[in-house]
């Protein structure tokens, strides 16, 4: 089995989130394919890990690849916002989230994430949730549909494209990724067309967040995490974008009582690592310690 996503930061994640104990507790809420988890758990024998992730297909990769550490590695499919809701394990001492996407989901998954692929509308990191990207594409009423697109893609055609979306859904309904593609190239303008990014890169996202809930959960989230510290314990969020980022800022000032805020500004990658790892190209890594002995 291939593996195609390549960890993001991992020498920046390994120096700013190292286990201050023998057999530490680490949850890394992101698994993927388990690339950092793997870093993890090499580097320290007596750690622990338990991965979530609410995709099972992905999952099923990390489990190829770590059955070597045993019961090390502990996964879990769940949503993260849903596992730290109902949590009530032991203390733990590391958290990692390494938000959006994996290249898995863009190259393999055939949901429809890329819209370079002729793909059906799915979009669903979790195969058996309700709402897909056909239904927020097909069904959803033009202000609404405009709405999602401004505020989850921050995209400044926003109204043009949801109106060309319900006049070309009006005549058939969209399918597949590489209509819905053509839709929006179609009716934003000519300048618009040509520059670094398709102009159809931000309504996917928006529509991606939409489906998965993607930023609700990630406030929800840190809040359990955050509880669930040890005293000297951090959690480190890797973010892709800055609906995303802004969150995790605000949650650790606003949190400031329980959190020693490690990183006063966001650690990005080398130069070296955006030249050899593209996706790395946009992240930021903020860090936070409980405070406490
Ligand atoms: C960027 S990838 C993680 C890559 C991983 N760190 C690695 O090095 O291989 C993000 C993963 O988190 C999962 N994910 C995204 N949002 C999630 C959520 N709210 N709950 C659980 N898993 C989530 C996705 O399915 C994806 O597999």
């Amino acid at each position: 089995m291939e593996f195609v996503h390549n960890p993001v930061m991992p020498n920046e994640v390994l120096t700013y989130l190292v286990p201050k104990r023998e057999n530490a507790l680490m949850v890394d809420c992101t698994t993927g394919e388990g690339g950092h988890t793997k870093l993890f758990l090499e580097k320290y024998p007596a750690l622990k890990v338990i991965g979530l992730d609410c995709d099972a297909s992905i999952q099923e990769k990390a489990k190829t690849r770590l059955a070597p550490f045993g019961d090390r590695f502990e996964p879990k499919h769940v949503w993260f916002d849903e596992f730290w809701k109902n949590y009530s394990g032991p203390e733990v001492d590391i958290v990692l989230f390494d938000l959006g996407i994996s290249v898995f989901h863009y190259e393999e998954s055939k949901r429809g994430f890329s819209l370079r692929k002729s793909e059906e509308l799915d979009m669903r990191l979790d195969e058996n949730a309700g709402l897909s990207a056909w239904d927020v594409v097909n069904t959803y009423p033009e202000k609404e549909l405009a709405d999602i697109i401004f505020r989850y893609g921050e995209e400044r055609y926003s109204r043009r494209i949801a109106s060309a979306i319900c006049n070309a859904r009006q005549e058939k309904k969209i399918e597949t990724t590489d209509r819905l593609a053509d839709v929006i190239y179609r009716s934003v303008p000519q300048e618009y067309r040509h520059l670094r990014f398709h102009p159809a890169t931000k309504t996917f996202q928006a529509i991606r967040i939409e489906v998965n809930g993607e930023l609700d959960r990630i406030q929800r989230a840190l809040e359990g995490a955050v509880k669930a510290l040890r005293p000297g314990g951090r959690v480190g969020v890797i973010t892709f974008h800055s609906l995303e980022d802004r969150p995790v800022k605000w949650f650790f000032r606003e949190h400031k009582d329980e959190l020693e805020i490690i990183t006063r500004k966001p650690v990005v990658p080398t130069e070296e690592e955006c030249k050899e790892n593209a996706p790395s190209r946009s992240a930021k890594f903020r860090v936070a310690e409980r405070r406490g002995v």
